[in-house]
This record gives C-alpha cells, structure tokens and sequence, in this order.
C-alpha cells in the first residue's frame, strides 16, 4: 500500500466496534444460558479467531448483517474440539480462553500464528497453576502452543507483575469455575470490560482499588450487547485530524471508558482540540462523540499509571510526537515489546528510516520533534497497529510511505482505508 495524501480530513464517521468487547461478548455469550445478540461486533480477524474457537467448542453462533447471535451452552456446556484451536494473531483470544479452558472436563491445544508463537503464555501459566490449572507450553518456552487439562480450581489471591487485562481477564475468567473467592491485584488499573460485562451477564465481580474479585458463578444469562466504537481505531483518526492542517472531524459513538481513554487526555495535553460531546452510554460502559480539529502540538511526557490506559495506541502517539514542537518521552511501557510485534522497535527503525529524531530507552522512546519527514519504505512486521500508524505519518508528513503488509490491519481494522477515504475525498 502506497500513501501520499496530505489534504484535510472532513466529516462524521462511526469507528468499527471495540475489539476487546467484541472478544468478551463472544465468550461470555457462549457461556451464559440464553441467547446474546450483540450490534456493532467488530468482523476483523482477531475477533473472528475468537468466533472460530467457540464454534469448534460446540456453540451456535450465528453471524447476520447486523448483528451476531451467540446462542449460549452455559458454563458446563461447551464440548472437546476435534482440533487443535487457532487463536490465530489474537492475544486476547489465546489468554481469555486460557482461563476458561482450565476448567473444563476436557482437554485440549490451542495455538496461532508466528507471532502469538512467540508472546509470553507464562504470565497466565503461573496464576492460573496456582489455581490447580493443568497447562503446558508444549515446547516448554512459556510460549503457545498450550496444553490444557481441564481441572478443579480453587480461588487465589494473585498480585500480577504488570498491568495486563488479558491476564486479569484469565484468572477472572477462571475464578468462575474456582471453588472460593478469586482476587487479582495489578501495579495499575488494566481495561474493566471483562468486569463490567460479567457483572451484567449475572456474576458477582467488585472492583477495590487495583484490585478486582470475583465469586464463583453458578449462571450466566445472554445480554443484548451494544458495542460501543473502539477508541484504539478512533486514536489512528485523532491523531491525522489533529496533525493534517486544515482538518475537522466528528468520530461517533466511540467507547471512552476511564481505562482505555489517555489517548484523548494525552493528545489534549499535547495541545490537541479535542471535544467530547454527546456522551452516552453503550453496554453499561461510557461513549461520546469526538470533535476533532487540526491543532499545533507540542511535546509532553507519558508515564506512570496511564501507561495502561492507552497501551495499544503508543505508536500513534509516538508518530504524533514527530510533528510536535519539542520533546515527548514516553517511559513505563516496556510492554509494547511483548505486543503483537516489538513496538518500541518497530516505532523507532520505521520513524527513523522517515527522518524522525528518535531514540529507543529500555522502556520507550524519547522524541524530538519538528524535523521534516521524508518518505520511506516501512516494514510493518505484519503488525496491524504498526501498518496503520504509517499510514497516519504518511499523511501528516505529505511524503510517499510504502506499507508492505498492508493486510494485517484486518486483525482490527479491515474497513480503515474506506474509512480515510471517506474522510479525505470530500
Ligand atoms: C486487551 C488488553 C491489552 C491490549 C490488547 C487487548 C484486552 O493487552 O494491548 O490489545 O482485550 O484485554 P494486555 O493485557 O497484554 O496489556
């Protein structure tokens, strides 16, 4: 894919269905009693990868124009796939359904492609032994495949060593089938859907501080699921508005739950014109339509305790960062190098290889901005988040960026170059 554009973004547009909640609405819908209809799912890979895995565990789930049907099989209802599962390139799939597998009366193996080959497993592996979990890194490299034996589980009290909602999520998830209360205390407060939506769906989950805990469940009831749009596709949107001058645009409906909204904060520090208007609210988590408009940014620091809040969309932020006055350090986000690719790597070759003043830290990145940016050819490493940050570079800058690998944005994003079409020939 090739990128050039550099004239203004104008108009509405609705952002594609959050991805974490497209994942839980499957999952929880296929374990509760009941049907669960969910409007506004996001159809991209990784969401589909969680479908795929359900389906060969036995659950009917019917995919129609406008909505998606989960008719559930209850929490003791899913049956032994004939196959290996493929979570495909999806995190959240492999380690959500970690901790549900770990409890069932069946076993099985589950694994993806290359890169979540090469994702760490083992923050789930620990907890969820401790919870008498039977799980086996088949090459014994804490990484998928995984062979799961269902167990019996008993509630813990787990202190995890970094803010990760995939692994709260697991042990959570787990914690339904355990035989006592399970608690899951992290460094900062990771995203809350999985609480929010298994409080709604009928199980008992508080949240105390860091802290959240759940008792065991004996149902599960189907929910009608309105998923609100993913704020991590929005960010890809803000940030060309904000940088491409001339810009205004209007981004409806779009999740902005507390634990997933540092982008908007972070961009509004940076001097980004950024309205929230018309809030509401969509499957029991906050929404707002975003005013958006071309503004001159200057550089800030990330860090500490928002890290978590706005995780996915450090790479967009990074190449923000490159057209702001000033420096932008971003530290505490050691993260990004277990992501789907090495972000901090992949952040700092691909903006240096545009021109941009950046240097890699153990923990991030430190920016300095205001060089002009020349045309480049990038290499995405097929992640999705990588691809489409480039692609908001390539309009801020005005130069020529090549994107091999384009098609990886499908794991979250499949409409994305529609939707900048939409927004840039009007
Ligand atoms: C997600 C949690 C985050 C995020 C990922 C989705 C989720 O991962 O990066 O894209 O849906 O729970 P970690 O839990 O590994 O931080």
């Amino acid at each position: 894919m090739k990128f050039s554009s550099a004239s203004p973004l104008r108009g509405r547009l609705n952002v594609p269905g959050d991805k974490s909640i497209s994942h839980r609405s499957i999952m929880f819908g296929a374990l509760a009693r009941g049907t669960t209809e969910i409007s506004n799912f996001l159809k991209g890979a990784d969401c589909l990868s969680t479908i795929s895995c359900f389906r060969a565990m036995g659950v009917d789930i019917e995919e129609n124009q406008e909505t998606i049907l989960v008719h559930g099989k209850g929490l003791r209802g899913l049956k032994r796939p004939d196959q290996v599962l493929d979570c495909g390139n999806s995190g959240t799939t492999t380690r959500l359904i970690s901790g549900i597998l770990a409890a069932q009366d069946f076993d099985v193996t589950l694994t993806g492609d290359e890169s979540i080959q090469k994702r760490p497993m083992k923050r789930i592996i620990d907890p969820l032994s401790l919870m008498g979990a039977d799980i086996k890194s088949v090459r014994e490299n804490g990484c998928a495949p995984l062979h799961i034996t269902g167990a019996p589980l008993h509630g813990i009290s787990y202190s995890t060593p970094v803010a990760s909602a995939q692994v709260k999520s697991a042990i959570l998830l787990a914690g339904l089938y355990a035989d006592g209360e399970t608690r899951v205390t992290e460094p900062a407060r990771s995203r809350n859907h999985t609480e929010l939506m298994l409080s709604s769906f009928g199980a008992d989950v508080k949240t105390e501080g860091t802290t959240a805990v759940i008792r065991p469940a004996r149902e599960l009831y189907g929910q009608s699921i309105q998923v609100p749009g993913d704020i991590s596709s929005a960010a890809f949107f803000l940030a060309a508005a904000l940088l491409v001058p001339g810009s205004e645009i209007l981004l409806k409906n779009v999740g902005i739950n507390p634990t997933r909204d540092g982008v908007i904060r972070v961009f509004r520090q940076m001097g980004g014109q950024i309205e929230i208007v018309n809030r509401t609210t969509r499957a029991g988590e906050p929404a707002a339509d975003l005013l958006v408009k071309s503004s001159r940014l200057h550089g800030t620091e990330v860090g500490g305790e928002i890290i978590p809040t706005l995780i996915d969309e450090i790479p967009v932020i990074a190449a923000a960062a490159c057209f702001a006055d000033g420096e932008t350090v971003i530290r505490d986000a050691a993260e990004l190098k277990v992501k789907e690719s090495n972000r901090i790597q992949a952040m700092t070759e691909n903006l240096q290889a545009m021109g941009a003043d950046v240097r890699e830290t153990e923990d991030g990145m430190i920016i300095r901005g205001g060089r002009p940016l020349h045309g480049a050819d990038i290499q995405s490493r097929n992640d999705h988040r990588i691809a489409m940050t480039f692609a908001v570079a390539a309009l801020a800058s005005g130069q020529d960026v090549s994107i091999p690998q384009w098609d990886c944005v499908n794991i979250s994003y499949p409409t994305f170059l529609e939707d900048m079409n939409s927004l840039i020939n009007r």
